[in-house]
C-alpha cells in the first residue's frame, strides 16, 4: 500500500466553528480503536512519491485532550498545539502571550507512557511551540482539564486565586499548569522546585510574590502559617528576621489569606492517564507517521534506518525534535520547510550509554533528561571525573525555562549552531565527541573550532544527521567551569557565554592543556586558541593571569558595530570570566595540595557560584475594627472577584469570544521604514494567496482618516508618508489568521526614504520639537544660585519601557447590519475614546458604535490610547466587508507598533549649601515623543509636576521639551511621566550627597518637604505623610544596621559590593486634563434583589471591579455576593474617561456611591415600613409600588484646574506617598546584581482592600524594578525596534523578587479627598523601585572607590548588567577601551 504524502497539494482545511463556541468535532469515544497500517510501507510510498506532484492522504493523529480522545485526520505540520486547542477545540483557557516560548502563558501538561521504563512521564510544555503532529499517543492536559468553578477547583487553581496571585489573570492558566505538572511529578516539592518550575513563566501584574506564597503551601518547607501558626504572627515574617514587628498595634494584620481555607491536595484524585492510550502505546508505540498540510509534510520515522534514508532522499528536510528553534524560524523568520523529519522516538536517538570515557547521549535526548542523568552521575562519580558534567549542569540551570528544557534536544542545541548556545562552549572546551551518520555509515568528530563553519553552520553534510554526543569524564588534574552572562538570570539568552577547561601536569600548577571557549564573541562559538597556546607550560599565578588578560583582550575582539551591541562590555566579560575561572582553579589546586598562592579573602566572593535564595516576605496592614459586620468588606483583603475564573481558564478575554460563523481575520501591513514617502503598494501577490478576501487601505475609510486621542495628528492608515517603522499602512483580511499573516508578507511596498530622527540628541540637534515647550518656575533662580555654596551640573538618560501586558491588543468588530451600527469587543482602557474614534473613521455618529470591554489581560497605560490604532482599522475592514473581523496582534507587532513609556533625557544644574540643603534647581526634560503627540504633553507635564519629588526647593525652574522623532508614538505608562520626573530628581540629590561626601539618606532627609509647604506649582501639601513613611521605613528595614553591615561587607570584598538606598515618592492624583476628572455609574436592582453594577472604569487586573462592588455593597448595605459587574460598555455609561491616572477607584467609586445613595433613599420608606424585612422584601415592595430601581450616579473631582501661564490653581486632588529602602549586591566583574531586600511603606489612606492595594504596590514595584534595572528597548540607528518579544526584551521574572520583601501600609492615615478615606495606589509605588537603582549606584560607588575614583558619576537607567560593569572601572575594563564614538555605526542607539 502506498499513500503518497505531498506538500502543497491540498487546500486549506481549517474547520470553521460556530459563534456558540468551538466544538471538538473530532472527539471520538474512548472505546474507539485506531486502525493502523504498516507505517514502514506507507512511508516508503510517501518518500518514493514525494515530488511527483500527485496524491493525497495523511495518517491519523491520535491524542487525548483532558481525557477525551481526538483522532485528527488532517493534522497540519505547521499548526501548533495552541492554535489547535484554541481554534479547533474551543479550549481558550490556554493563552497566547508571545508565540515564542518566552512567557509561559500557553503552558499545558503532556503525559506519555514509556513502555521501556513502564513509567508515565508528565511534563510542562509551551503549546505555542509544540507542533500538533508531535502529539501522537500523547495525553494533553489543559487548565480546563484539572478543575473549574462550576465543577470543582483544583487546589492549584484555588490557592493562586485565594493567595491573590491572579490580577489580570492572563498569565494565570500557564502558571497553574506549570505548578500542576510539578505536583504530578512530585506532590511534595521543595520551594526550589517550585521556583525552577516557574523559570519559563512571566507575570506582569502581581510581582510574583503572592504566587510563590500561595504555592509555598504545597511545599515541604510547610509554607506560610497564614499568620496563625506562631505566637508572634506570621511564621515567614518571624523567620526572615527583616521585619521588626510593632508590638503596640494589636490591629496590625500580616496575613492576606487564610491557608486553613484551602482544600488539601490529594494526589490520588488526579485525572488518570487514559487507559486506552496506555494500551495503544503498549501495543504499538508511535510508529512511523506522515501528515501533510498546505505547505509542509511531516514525516515521523520510527527507525534509524528510515530516518537516515529519508534524510538521504530529502537532504533539505528539516529535522525537528523540540521545535524550539525551528518553530521560531517558521513563525518569525518566515521560513518554510516543505519536508519535516521528526525523529524524536527513534530509540538510538534517545539512548543514554555510559562508556569508559564518558556518557553518550542520543541527539534527541531532551535537556531535562540529560540534566537528570548528569545529576545522577555526579552523585556516584569520584568528584574529579564530574567536572565537565557539573559545567553542563551549571549551564542547564539557566537554560531557558523548564517548558523548553522538557522538549528541546541536546542535538537541537548543537545543530542550531547558534553563536550564543550555552552548551556548545562547554562541549567545545571539554572536547566532546559527536557521532555523525548518514545512510552509508558514521564518523566521529571532536567538537572544536572546526565544527562550526559559519553563522549557524556546521560541518555536517546535508544527508548527515547527528546521532549522539559523548560528554567525557574529566581527568584528575582537570578543572572545568562554565559561565553565562545574560541580562536576566532566568530564561534569557546569553550576552557572553563561556566554558574553560584546564589540565595540569600532575602534582603541579603547570598548565598542560587549556581550552577557553566563548559564545557571543563571533558568528560561531570560538576557542581562544592563541591565548591558550601562550599559557601552555606556564604556572597558574598572577603572571599568567596578566598575560591571559592582555592576550584575551587582543584575541577576543569585536567590531564596534557587531550585532548585539554592548561591545566593550562583551570584551570585558571575556577577561572577567577568565578571572573568575582563574580564582576558582587556584582554590581547587590548593585544595589538592598544590603549592599555589592563596586566594585573598576579599576575592573569594568573586568565584562563588550564584545560588538563588527563596524569597521571604511580609505584608502589614491595619485590620478593620473589631465588631464591624462581615458583610462590609471595605478594608478587608477580599479576593479579586474573577480570580477563580482566571485560575480555571473560564475567564473570557477578548480573543476568547467564540468565532462568528462568517468571521474574518485581519493582519496589519506596516512600514519597514522610519521616514519615507510611499511610492507604490503592490498587493497582487497577497491577493492571490489562499484565503485572502481583500486588502484595506486609506481609501476604504468612509469617514475621516485623521485620528489621535487629543489632537488628530495621526492617520488611521498612512496614505503618502510614513513616519515610523510600524506605521500602519493597510491590512489584509483573510479567512484565517495564518492566511492573513502570510499574505501580509507578500505585500510589496516601494519607499522613497527620508532622513529619520531617532534619538533625543538628534532631535535636539535638529530642534525637532512639538509645541508647546512647558515651563514651571517658582522663586528666584538667580538669587538661589547666588546663595548656593556649590553648583553642580549633571545629566541622565532614562530609557523607555514596553508595557508587555500579557494580552496583546485585540479587537473584534461586528457590523450589526442596520443604520451603520457596529459592535466592538476591545481590550481597551478607553471604551469611549475607541467609540468616538471608530465613529469618526466610519463617518457615523457615536450612537451607532458600541464598545464592550469584559476585561483586559493587563493594560498599564498601554491600552489607554494606542488601542484605537488597531480598533479603527478592524472596524474599517468590518464595515467594508459587512462581516465580523478580528485581530489580535502578535507580540512582535504589538511591541513594534504601539509605543511605550517615553525615554527621557534630563539636564540639571543644582545649587546647594554646605549642609546639603538644595536652594536652586534648573532642570530641563526632553522626552522622546515619537511620530505623534498622543498623550505626550500630559506625560511631560506630569514629569514637571514631579521634578522636585518630595524635596523642597525654594528656587526652581523646570522646562520640558517634546522631541518629535521617527519612532512609534510613545504613550501612557503607569506613572505617566512621574517616574521620569522623579528619577532625574533622585539623580541630582545623589550627586549633591556624593559631591559633599555625605550619606545620601541624610541629604534626602534634610531636603524633605514638611506639612504645609508649597510645591513649585503652588499646591500646598496637606496631610503630608512622607516623614512618617520615612521613619517607619528606616526602622522596619533596620536601615542603620544594614548600612553598618554593608560597610563591613564592602571592606571585606573586592569584587562584590553591596549598596543601600532609601527613596521617597509623592505622586499627584488626578488627571492633569481637568475635564477627565469625572465618572458615571449605573446601578440596577432586579426584583430578586440582585444588583447589576456598571461604571465607567475597565478591569485590567487592578481589581477595580472588586473594589467597586465593595463600595456598592457598603452603601447599599448588602453582601458583595448580591452584586455583579458584567462588563464596561459605552451604551450603559457614556462619555467615560480612560481607566487611568490611578484615579478610577476614586472617581467611579464616588459615582457608584452617588447612584447607590439614590437607591438607598428610594428604598428607605420600605425599610422603615418593614424594619425586620430583608433586602429582597424591600426591593419587591418598592417594585410593586412602582419605584424606579435603577439609578445613575455621577462624580466630578471638585476644585481642580491648574493654569501653566499663571502657575496657579490646583493640579491635583491630593498626593499618595511612600518610601522604599532597598539593598543590593553587585558582581563588579559581570555587572549582575542581586536584590537582597526591599522595605516599602506606603500611604494609601484607609485601604479599600489591602490585598488589592498591596498587590498593586508589589506589582508596580516589580514593574519599576524592570524599568530601572532590566528592561531595555534597542533601536537601530535607522529607527528599527530590535527587541520585539520576551526573547530579547526582559521583564522581571520570579527570580528578580528581592530576597526579603516587606510591604507595610501606613496605619492611621485617613484623608478626606477620596471614597471612604482611601487613596489611589495603581501608579505611585512604581517609582519606589528607584531605591534599587540608587542602591546599585551606591554599590558601584564602592567599587569605584577601590580604583580610587570618587564623586558624582553618571549612571543612566536602566542599571543593566552592562552599565554596572562598565561603571565599575578596574584593571579589566582598562584593557578593553570603547571605540571612539563617531568612528563606527553602532548596532543600537540610545533613543
Ligand atoms: C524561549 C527559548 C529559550 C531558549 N533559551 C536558550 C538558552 O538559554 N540557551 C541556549 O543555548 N538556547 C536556548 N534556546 C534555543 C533552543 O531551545 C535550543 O537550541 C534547543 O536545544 C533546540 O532543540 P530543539 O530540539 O527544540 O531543536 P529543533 O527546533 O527541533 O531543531 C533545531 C535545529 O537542529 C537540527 N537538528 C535537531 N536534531 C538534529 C539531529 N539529530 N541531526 C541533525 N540536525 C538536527 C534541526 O534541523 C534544526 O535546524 C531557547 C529557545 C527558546 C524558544
Ligand atoms: S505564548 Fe507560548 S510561551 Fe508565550
Ligand atoms: S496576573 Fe499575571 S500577567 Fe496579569
Amino acid at each position: 500500500m502506498s499513500r503518497p504524502c505531498l506538500p502543497g497539494s491540498t487546500p486549506s482545511r481549517r474547520t470553521r466553528l460556530s459563534a456558540q463556541g468551538a466544538q471538538p468535532g473530532s472527539f471520538i469515544s474512548w472505546s474507539d480503536t485506531m486502525q493502523r497500517g504498516d507505517k514502514m510501507r506507507e512511508l516508503s510510498g510517501t518518500t518514493a512519491d514525494t515530488g511527483s506532484g500527485s496524491g493525497s492522504g495523511s495518517d491519523e493523529l491520535v491524542f487525548f485532550v483532558n481525557g477525551k480522545k481526538i483522532v485528527e485526520r488532517n493534522a497540519d505540520p505547521e499548526m501548533t498545539l495552541l492554535v489547535y486547542l484554541r481554534r479547533k477545540l474551543g479550549l481558550t483557557g490556554t493563552k497566547l502571550g508571545c508565540a515564542e516560548g518566552g512567557c509561559g502563558a500557553c503552558t499545558v501538561m503532556l503525559s506519555r507512557y514509556q513502555p521501556h521504563t513502564q513509567q508515565l512521564l508528565h511534563y510542562a510544555v509551551n503549546a505555542c511551540l509544540a507542533p500538533v503532529c508531535s502529539l501522537h499517543l500523547v495525553a494533553v492536559t489543559t487548565v480546563e482539564g484539572i478543575g473549574s468553578v462550576a465543577r470543582k477547583l483544583h487546589p492549584v487553581q484555588e490557592r493562586i486565586a485565594k493567595a491573590h496571585g491572579s490580577q489580570c489573570g492572563f498569565c494565570t492558566p500557564g502558571i497553574v499548569m506549570s505548578m500542576y505538572a510539578l505536583l504530578r511529578n512530585n506532590p511534595t516539592p521543595k520551594m526550589a522546585d517550585v521556583e525552577e518550575a516557574f523559570h519559563g513563566n512571566l507575570c506582569r501584574c502581581t510581582g510574583y510574590r503572592p504566587i510563590l506564597e500561595g504555592y509555598k503551601t504545597f511545599t515541604v518547607e510547610g509554607g506560610c502559617c497564614g499568620g496563625r501558626g506562631r505566637e508572634n504572627g506570621c511564621c515567614m515574617a518571624n523567620g526572615n528576621g527583616a521585619e521588626k514587628s510593632s508590638e503596640e498595634h494589636s490591629d496590625e494584620a500580616k496575613s492576606l489569606f487564610n491557608a486553613a481555607d484551602f482544600e488539601p491536595l490529594d494526589p490520588t484524585q488526579e485525572v488518570i492517564f487514559p487507559p486506552e492510550l496506555m494500551s495503544l502505546t503498549k501495543g504499538q508505540g508511535p510508529g512511523s507517521l506522515c501528515f501533510r498540510g498546505d505547505r509542509a509534510v511531516w514525516l515521523q520515522p520510527d527507525s534509524l534506518d528510515d530516518f537516515l534514508r529519508l534524510k538521504w532522499e530529502h537532504p533539505d528536510a528539516r529535522v525537528v525534535v523540540g521545535n524550539t528553534e525551528v518553530g521560531i524560524e517558521v513563525k518569525f523568520k518566515n521560513m518554510v520547510y516543505p519536508v519535516i523529519l521528526a525523529p524524536a522516538f527513534i530509540p538510538e536517538l534517545n539512548r543514554v550509554t555510559r562508556t569508559q570515557d564518558g556518557v553518550v547521549f542520543g541527539a534527541a535526548c531532551t535537556l531535562s533528561h540529560m540534566g537528570a542523568v548528569l545529576k545522577k552521575a555526579v552523585k556516584t562519580l569520584p568528584p574529579h571525573q564530574a567536572e565537565v558534567f557539573l559545567a553542563v549542569l551549571e549551564q542547564l540551570r539557566w537554560f531557558a525555562g523548564l517548558q523548553i528544557r522538557n522538549v528541546a534536544a541536546v542535538g537541537g542545541n548543537v545543530m542550531t549552531a547558534s553563536p550564543i548556545s550555552d552548551l556548545n562552549p562547554v562541549f567545545m572546551a571539554a572536547g566532546c565527541k559527536l557521532t555523525l551518520m548518514d545512510k552509508d555509515g558514521s564518523r566521529v568528530v571532536r567538537m572544536d573550532d572546526s565544527f562550526f563553519t559559519g553563522y549557524r553552520k556546521t560541518i555536517l553534510r546535508p544527508q548527515e544527521i547527528l546521532l549522539s554526543i559523548e560528554i567525557p569524564y574529566s581527568k584528575k588534574t582537570q578543572f572545568v567551569s562554565a559561565f553565562k552572562q545574560s541580562p536576566r538570570r532566568e530564561d534569557d539568552i546569553s550576552i557572553v557565554t563561556a566554558a574553560m577547561s584546564v589540565t595540569f601536569i600532575p602534582g603541579t600548577d603547570v598548565v598542560e592543556d587549556l581550552r577557553m571557549s566563548y559564545g557571543g564573541m563571533a558568528a560561531t562559538t570560538v576557542l581562544a586558541k592563541k591565548t591558550a597556546n601562550r599559557l601552555l607550560g606556564r604556572r597558574w599565578g598572577e603572571e599568567l593571569l596578566q598575560e591571559a588578560c592582555s592576550s584575551l583582550a587582543e584575541e577576543m575582539t569585536l567590531d564596534p558595530s557587531a550585532p548585539g551591541g554592548m561591545v566593550t562590555y562583551r570584551r570585558t566579560l571575556t577577561l572577567s570570566l577568565f578571572y573568575k575561572f582563574y580564582l576558582t582553579v587556584l582554590q581547587k589546586l590548593r585544595e589538592q595540595g598544590v603549592n599555589v598562592e592563596e586566594v585573598a579573602s576579599d576575592c573569594l566572593s568573586a568565584a562563588e557560584i550564584y545560588h538563588p535564595v527563596t524569597p521571604s516576605s511580609v505584608q502589614i496592614y491595619q485590620a478593620v475594627p473589631e465588631g464591624r459586620s462581615q458583610d462590609d468588606t471595605v478594608g478587608r483583603p477580599m479576593m479579586h472577584l474573577s480570580a477563580l475564573q482566571q485560575a480555571t481558564g473560564e475567564a473570557v478575554y477578548c480573543d476568547d469570544v467564540p468565532l462568528y460563523e462568517n468571521e474574518l481575520y485581519l493582519a496589519l501591513v506596516t512600514s519597514s521604514k522610519a521616514h519615507a514617502y510611499i511610492r507604490s503598494i503592490d498587493t497582487s501577490a497577497a491577493e492571490s494567496m489562499p484565503g485572502v478576501v481583500c486588502c484595506v487601505f486609506a481609501d476604504d475609510i468612509p469617514g475621516s482618516n485623521s485620528t489621535g486621542p487629543i489632537e488628530y495628528d495621526e492617520t488611521v492608515l498612512a496614505d503618502r508618508q510614513v513616519t515610523c517603522v510600524g506605521h500602519i499602512i493597510g491590512a489584509v483580511v483573510a479567512d484565517t489568521q495564518l492566511h492573513a499573516q502570510r499574505a501580509v508578507k507578500a505585500v510589496r511596498i516601494e519607499y522613497e526614504e527620508l532622513q529619520p530622527i531617532v534619538t533625543i540628541q538628534e532631535a535636539i540637534a535638529a530642534q525637532s520639537f512639538y509645541q508647546p515647550i512647558r515651563t514651571i518656575q517658582n522663586g528666584n533662580l538667580e538669587a538661589g544660585f547666588q546663595q548656593a555654596h556649590h553648583i553642580l551640573e549633571g545629566e541622565m538618560h532614562m530609557g523607555g519601557q514596553e508595557h508587555f501586558y500579557l494580552e496583546t491588543n485585540v479587537t473584534l468588530a461586528v457590523p450589526r447590519g442596520e443604520d451603520g451600527e457596529m459592535e466592538l469587543f476591545v481590550s481597551t482602557q478607553s471604551a469611549s475614546k475607541t467609540q468616538s474614534l471608530v465613529a469618526k473613521a466610519l463617518g457615523v455618529p457615536a450612537n451607532r458604535v458600541v464598545v464592550r470591554v469584559k476585561r483586559m489581560g493587563g493594560g498599564f497605560g498601554g491600552k489607554e490610547s494606542r488601542t484605537t490604532l488597531l480598533s479603527t482599522v478592524v472596524a474599517v475592514a468590518a464595515n467594508k466587508l459587512k462581516r465580523p473581523v478580528r485581530c489580535m496582534l502578535d507580540r512582535d507587532e504589538d511591541m513594534l507598533i504601539t509605543g511605550g513609556r517615553h525615554p527621557f533625557y534630563g539636564k540639571y544644574k543644582v545649587g546647594f549649601l554646605n549642609s546639603g540643603k538644595v536652594v536652586a534647581l534648573d532642570v530641563s526634560y526632553y522626552s522622546n515623543t515619537g511620530n505623534s503627540k498622543d498623550l505626550s504633553l500630559s506625560v511631560l507635564e506630569r514629569a514637571l509636576f514631579h521634578m522636585e519629588n518630595t524635596y523642597s526647593v525654594a528656587n526652581v525652574r523646570g522646562r520640558g521639551y517634546l522631541c518629535r522623532t521617527n519612532l512609534p508614538s510613545n504613550t501612557a505608562f503607569r506613572g505617566f511621566g512621574g517616574p521620569q520626573g522623579m528619577m532625574i530628581a533622585e539623580s541630582w540629590i545623589t550627586d549633591v550627597a556624593q559631591s559633599l561626601g555625605r550619606p545620601a539618606e541624610e541629604v534626602r532627609r534634610l531636603n524633605l518637604y514638611v506639612e504645609g509647604e508649597s510645591t513649585p506649582f503652588n499646591q500646598i501639601l496637606e496631610q503630608f505623610t512622607v516623614d512618617r513613611c520615612w521613619d517607619e521605613c528606616l526602622s522596619r528595614s533596620g536601615y542603620r544596621e544594614r548600612r553598618a553591615a554593608i560597610e563591613l561587607y564592602n571592606r571585606q570584598n573586592r569584587w562584590t559590593k553591596r549598596g543601600l538606598a532609601i527613596i521617597p515618592t509623592k505622586f499627584g492624583i488626578s488627571f492633569t486634563a481637568t475635564f477627565l476628572n469625572q465618572a458615571g455609574a449605573l446601578v440596577h436592582i432586579y426584583t430578586d434583589g440582585s444588583v447589576l453594577l456598571t461604571h465607567g472604569g475597565t478591569e485590567m487586573g487592578q481589581g477595580l471591579h472588586t473594589k467597586m462592588v465593595q463600595v456598592a455593597s457598603r452603601v447599599l448595605g448588602i453582601p458583595c455576593s448580591k452584586i455583579h459587574i458584567s462588563e464596561t460598555s459605552t451604551n450603559t455609561v457614556p462619555n467615560t474617561s480612560p481607566t487611568a491616572a490611578s484615579a478610577s477607584s476614586d472617581l467611579n467609586g464616588a459615582a457608584i456611591q452617588n447612584a447607590c445613595q439614590i437607591l438607598v433613599k428610594r428604598l428607605e420608606p420600605y425599610k422603615t415600613k418593614n424594619p425586620k424585612g430583608s433586602w429582597e422584601d424591600w426591593v419587591k415592595a418598592a417594585y410593586f409600588d412602582r419605584v424606579n430601581l435603577s439609578a445613575n450616579g455621577f462624580y466630578k473631582t471638585p476644585d481642580l484646574g491648574y493654569d501653566f501661564d499663571t502657575n496657579s490653581g490646583r493640579a491635583f486632588n491630593y498626593f499618595t506617598y511612600g518610601v522604599a529602602c532597598s539593598e543590593v549586591e553587585i558582581d563588579c566583574l559581570t555587572g549582575a546584581h542581586k536584590n537582597l531586600s526591599t522595605t516599602i511603606v506606603m500611604d494609601v489612606g484607609h485601604s479599600l482592600n489591602p490585598a488589592i492595594d498591596i498587590g498593586q504596590v508589589e506589582g508596580a514595584f516589580m514593574q519599576g524594578l524592570g524599568l530601572f534595572t532590566l528592561e531595555e528597548l534597542h533601536y537601530s540607528p535607522r529607527g528599527v525596534l530590535l527587541t520585539r518579544g520576551p526573547g530579547s526584551y526582559k521583564i522581571p521574572a520570579f527570580g528578580d523578587i528581592p530576597n526579603q520583601l516587606t510591604v507595610s501600609l501606613l496605619r492611621d492615615a485617613p484623608h478626606d479627598k477620596a471614597i471612604f478615606a482611601s487613596k489611589a495606589v495603581g501608579e505611585p509605588p512604581l517609582f519606589l523601585a528607584a531605591s534599587v537603582f540608587y542602591a546599585i549606584k551606591d554599590a558601584i560607588a564602592a567599587a569605584r572607590a577601590e580604583s580610587g575614583i570618587s564623586g558624582p558619576f553618571r549612571l543612566d537607567s536602566p542599571a543593566s548588567a552592562e552599565r554596572i560593569r562598565n561603571a565599575c572601572s578596574d584593571r579589566f575594563t582598562k584593557l578593553c577601551p570603547p571605540a571612539e564614538p563617531g568612528t563606527f555605526t553602532p548596532w543600537s542607539v540610545q533613543v
